[in-house]
């Protein structure tokens, strides 16, 4: 293993990735979180059509924008490819993840380990705080889609999108 030390010159950067299909409080937690580590972070919005998205990459973009409107050094970005090819165009130096439990390591730890082995960049993982610990995406969407309240799990701008969306659902040719 190197024991080079990192170039105190350079403005470090990372990135956090996911597919935020709606961004949620835990999300924002974490990075609330980053910004305190990192001058800069860039929130990395990867379409995901596998995971068939409720909302659009550029939806989803929009909704990090107004919900990071108030902390300057935050970036979001959509990207598609591999996750280490954007982190080098941007110039970062890690990628951050959130844990939310135990049982969240395994996918972590295997995404991680593929990243790190394919490009040499590190993957460093925050913890939301307790109060988000059991928010997921999957199950906002579930509860909205059930009429439930999810007020305390997204901010202002995804709960409003989230009512209109579930009271319309696009149509099946939007673009994701
Ligand atoms: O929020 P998610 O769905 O857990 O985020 C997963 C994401 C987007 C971080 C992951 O699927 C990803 O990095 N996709 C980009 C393609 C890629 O690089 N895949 C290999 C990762 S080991």
């Amino acid at each position: 293993m190197s024991v080079d030390k990192p170039d105190s010159n350079v403005d470090r950067r990372a990135v956090y990735p996911g597919t935020f299909d709606p961004p949620t409080l835990g999300h924002l937690d974490v990075v609330r979180r980053a910004v305190r580590l990192f001058p800069q972070v860039i929130i990395g919005v990867f379409p995901n059509p596998k995971k068939a998205p409720l909302f659009s990459v550029r939806e989803r973009v929009a909704l990090l924008r107004s919900a990071t409107a108030d902390l300057p050094h935050v970036t979001v970005k959509a990207f598609d490819g591999l996750l280490v090819d954007f982190v080098r165009r941007e110039k970062a130096q890690a990628i951050l993840r959130g844990i939310r439990a135990v049982s969240d390591m395994e996918y972590e730890f295997q995404m991680a380990m593929a990243n790190r082995n394919l490009s040499g960049i590190e993957t460093l993982f925050l913890m939301p705080g307790e109060a988000y610990t059991y928010v997921t995406a999957t199950l906002v969407k579930e509860v909205a889609r059930h009429g439930g309240d999810v007020s305390g799990m997204v901010p202002q701008a995804v709960l409003a999108h989230l009512k209109k969306r579930m009271a319309a659902p696009p149509r099946q040719s939007s673009s994701r």
